[in-house]
């Protein structure tokens, strides 16, 4: 019998939503966002309250083309560069907004420059087009939980209170990657599902990391973030006692990340099999996982999620 193909879901109510004011989830290829149009100001509080982000940490907004992200900030030529070798796809440039962008002052708590992306997720595109507006959306958890990968994560997070585009699991696993890009200088605020080195062969120079002292700082970079309920060991090489065990590579495990070492499997999987193991277990231990390529942002959601709560 030859398979069905999956439906595909119709974005315009959830369109309309937005136009109204209204807050949506929504699938991208990293995590869920929960959107919300960015030119209207009730319209992004009600994104704060549904999360209840503090007011201090800014939104990134979402694109469906080039010509929209040029009506918001401004372009270097670095930019260009980098969004011609990235989007649609896992990479945030925050440049300087544009007086004339429309946009909330909200959006982005009030600095002058403004996060954006293009995310590479058709679903996402076709709402955002349909919108016919940029959508602010942060990933589309409660403020300091764990970032959704499935609509039913979305859906049992907010206890069913906002409506979700389902478009499946999403295919990265963790967020966006984070550059500030100023004249000649990139600086990673955040690492994410586009790995460093693939950054820099495209431009063919180092990015900077974010670390003490930098220039440039992103608010929402807290420490404890993320956070499943239960405990978390890291660099674990085998559980303890009464220890779930997040494997990784040839090491048996509760789960594994990516029984074959594949980085790209393991951020796949993180979110989801972290959420996993927090419903099931109070102490997790986790393996050590290798720091190159999508490593960096693996380890980074890592520590936060292993961090004290504040
Ligand atoms: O993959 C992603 O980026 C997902 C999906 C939904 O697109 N979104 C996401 O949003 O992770 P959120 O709100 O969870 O994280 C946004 C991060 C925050 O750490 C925030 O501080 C930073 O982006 N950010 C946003 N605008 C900024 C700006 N103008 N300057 C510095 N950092 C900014
Ligand atoms: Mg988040």
């Amino acid at each position: 019998m030859p398979a069905v193909p999956p439906a595909i879901p119709d974005v315009s109510p959830f369109a309309a939503r937005l136009r109204a004011g209204e807050v949506v989830a929504f699938p991208t290829e990293t995590v869920y966002g929960l959107g919300a149009d960015a030119t209207s100001s009730d319209a992004v509080l009600r994104i704060y309250e549904t999360k209840g982000r503090p007011r201090f940490n800014p939104l990134i907004v979402h694109v469906a083309d080039l010509d929209m992200a040029r009506r918001l900030v401004v372009f270097s030529p670095l930019a260009e560069t980098l969004a011609a070798a990235f989007w649609p796809g896992p990479l945030t440039l925050v440049l300087p907004r544009r007086p004339d962008s429309g946009l909330s002052d909200i959006v982005s708590a009030g600095l002058d420059t403004v996060g954006v992306r293009m995310p590479a997720h058709p679903l996402a595109l076709a709402l955002i087009r349909a919108a016919g507006v940029p959508v602010a959306a942060p990933s589309a958890n409660p403020s300091g939980r764990l970032s959704p990968t499935s609509a039913a994560q979305v859906t049992a997070a907010f206890e069913g209170r906002v409506p979700v585009l389902d478009g499946g699991p999403c295919r990265a696993g963790v967020e966006s990657t984070i550059l500030a890009v100023t004249g000649e200088r990139v600086v990673q605020l955040r690492a994410g599902a586009l790995a460093r080195d693939e950054i820099e062969k495209a431009i063919g120079r180092p990015v900077e990391r974010i670390g003490a002292g930098a220039a440039i700082a992103s608010p929402g970079m807290m420490a404890s973030h993320y956070a499943p309920d239960a405990s978390l060991r890291l660099d674990a090489e085998a559980p303890a006692p009464g220890e779930a065990y997040l494997a990784f590579g040839d090491r048996p495990g509760t789960l594994n990340l990516s029984p074959t070492g594949d980085l790209r499997e393991a951020a796949c999987n993180l979110f989801a099999m972290l959420h996993e193991l927090d419903a099931s277990a109070r102490r997790i231990a986790v393996a050590p996982i290798p720091a190159h390529g999508l490593g960096e942002a693996i380890n980074d959601r890592l520590r936060r999620a292993a961090a004290p709560k504040s």
